[in-house]
Parts: structure tokens; sequence; C-alpha cells
């Protein structure tokens, strides 16, 4: 048989191999799907507020909305009927200084927002954002180097983010956001030792049953930006290159899975998921850990400015993007269209 044959041939009937026959019929293609979107597979992130009574549009987010822990309970609910097993919590907190010090609040948006999920919908999974550029006057994820401030290290540039006061702050946050009942903390803010920091504390506080969510591979993205309208959380200075990573490195991204699994992390992320789905797969290959992916603000804003010109179809956009995001090896999409997609997979 010459190598040019096609299997067709082989068997007698000339013509090209007809990869077309599964595609056939609806029936066909649902049994030879590869890929499966559900919505168990989906984490819905939510800003909460202090507050009552609160349901404030985000401008650059069609659809997503800032909450207070009460209306934050029904969002959450209308998600748990479609089957949406977990949330991710951010908080805007009403006061700002340059450490971040209302993130320690037990009474602060998060924790206030996730007694009230935990009392109402005891089976919700809640995921805790820990992270302190909500919290801080300056934007920045932790504690930065100024003079006159705590810590403050004349070696080093004004603005720098200090990395061993920001773990810290970290761990005992975290112990803050545990103790009220979140059941995974997921740092969010790229700095080193974050992981073995915050497991530490959670440990030495008895929280021993809290898992932790990394976020392991964030990128310094452009495609954050809606998010700082959301949280309200623009850095005031420079930007956050010094710690998030840079775009162009995926080999970097295995580097910084492997420390987070050494440091006791549960589950490991890549954020954001579009640009980034080689770094999904490689992540998948390399690391046993359940893996999320964090479809962004930019992924969600950018499907609906195009559909609302007319040059997208909204729900198959949407659909296509989270089905390429599992195919590349998510286990979990953390994604704003967590609610809605629920719905139209239902
Ligand atoms: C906080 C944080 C950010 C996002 C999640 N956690 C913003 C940032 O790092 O600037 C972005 C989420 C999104 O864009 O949807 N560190």
């Amino acid at each position: 048989m010459s190598k040019d044959q096609t299997y067709d041939e082989r068997n007698g009937s000339p013509g090209p191999v007809r990869l077309r026959r599964l595609r056939f019929s609806p029936g066909l293609r649902a049994l030879v799907r590869e890929t499966d979107l559900l919505a168990s597979d989906l984490i819905y992130p939510l800003f909460v507020r202090p507050g009552a009574g609160v349901k404030k549009p985000i401008v650059s987010m069609p659809g997503q909305f800032q909450w207070s822990p009460d209306t934050v309970v029904e969002e959450a609910a209308a998600a748990a009927e479609l089957g949406v097993p977990a949330v991710i919590l951010f908080g805007i907190p009403d006061f700002k200084d340059s450490c971040g010090s209302s993130n320690l609040d037990p009474g602060g948006p998060v924790p206030s927002a996730t007694r009230a999920l935990k009392k109402e919908l005891p089976g919700l999974v809640v995921m805790s954002d820990m992270c302190f550029c909500e919290y801080t006057d300056h934007g920045h994820c932790g504690a930065v180097n100024l003079p006159g401030e705590q810590g403050y290290r004349a070696d080093l540039p004004e603005g720098y983010l200090l990395n061993d006061q920001t773990l810290d702050l970290l761990g005992r946050a975290s112990v803050v956001h545990a103790s009220a009942g979140a059941d995974a903390i997921a740092p969010s803010g790229m700095i080193d030792g974050m992981v073995g920091a915050i497991r530490t504390a959670l440990d030495a506080a008895g929280l021993e049953h809290t898992a932790i969510v990394s976020y392991a591979a964030k990128y310094a993205s452009a495609f954050y930006g809606p998010f700082r309208e959301a949280a309200e959380s623009p850095p005031q200075f420079g930007d956050r290159a010094q710690y998030q990573m840079d775009p162009a490195n995926w080999r970097q991204a295995l580097r910084e899975v492997e420390l987070d699994v050494a440091e006791g992390a549960d589950m490991v992320m890549v954020k954001p998921a579009l640009p980034y789905l080689d770094v999904i797969r490689a992540v998948r290959a390399a690391c046993t850990l359940p893996l999320a992916a964090y479809q962004v603000s930019g992924e969600y804003s950018m499907i609906h400015a195009a559909a609302a010109n007319g040059w997208l179809d909204l729900q198959r956009c949407a659909l296509e993007s989270l089905v390429g995001i599992k195919r590349a090896g998510a286990d979990m999409i953390i994604t704003y269209f967590a609610k809605e997609a629920a719905g139209w997979l239902a």
C-alpha cells in the first residue's frame, strides 16, 4: 500500500477520508464530543461593598454589579439554583489606608458576605480572593516602601512592594476571612511565599481545613482593565509588573506552580485564560492538582462590547471561549458568565 493512499481506499472505497460522517447529526456530534462544559465547572466572581440593598451596575462589565452582603446572597442563590457550585468574593471597603487595614476587619464586606452566604446557602463553596489592592489607598497588592511608613527601607526604591511585610498581612487577613467561614482562600497578589505564609497562619489558628487556591501564574495583563473599575482598585502610581508575570513567559509559570505546590497549595490557577491557553495546557501536563483558569474582566467585556455592536453573538462566543479554556486543560473556570452560562447550559 503506498503511503498516500487513504484509509477509505484501503477499504476499497476511493475518495477522501470522510471525517464529516461523525458530524452528520446532532446525535453523532454529541457522541464524539471530547470536552463537556458543565455548570458545575463554573465559579462566579462577585463584588461586595458594605451596606444593605446595594445592586450597583459596573458600567464596563454589562450585567455585573457591586452587591452588599444581603443582596449578594440573592445573586449567589440564583446562580446556585442553576447549578453553579462556587463563588469567589472581592471586597470594596469604605475605608482605605497605606497597609489595607480594613482587610483585617471581621466586619468588612467579604467576611460579612461570607457569613451570610454560609448561613443561607451552606452547600455553596465560598472562596475569598485574598489581595490588598482593593484595600490600600495606593492600590498596590500589599505594603509598599514609602518614607515615613512602617518598615521603610532606604536601600529599596520608593513604591517597591515589600514582600515580607505583605506576607504577614496576608496571613492575618486570611485568618479573618477563613474564620468567617470561607471554604478556600485564594491569594491573588503574586507575592513570593504567599501560599506558605497563609498555610502557616491558617494552621496556627486551627483553620487547617481551609483550602488554598493559589493564583499561581498570574500575568501583568491589560485585560484586568474593567476589574479595576469594578473593584475600585487601580494602582495610583506605577504598575504591577514587578510582581505579576511577564506575558511573554511560560516556563516561569511552571516554576511558580511548582513553588506553590511545595508551599501547600490545594489548587492552582492560571490567569487570564484566553491569551494563555498554552500555559493552561503546560500546567495541566506538569501538575496533578486541580487547575482553575480565570476568564478575566477584559475577556468578558470585549465579548459584550462586540455583541452590543452586533459584531459577535454573545452566547455562542461566551460558550465557545469557555469550552476552549476547558479543552486546554482547566478543570474549572472563574467567569463573570457563570450564572448566565449555567442558564444557557441548562
Ligand atoms: C487583585 C485581583 C485582580 C484581579 C483579580 N484579583 C486585579 C489585578 O491584579 O490588577 C483581576 C480580575 C479580572 O480582571 O477579572 N490582585
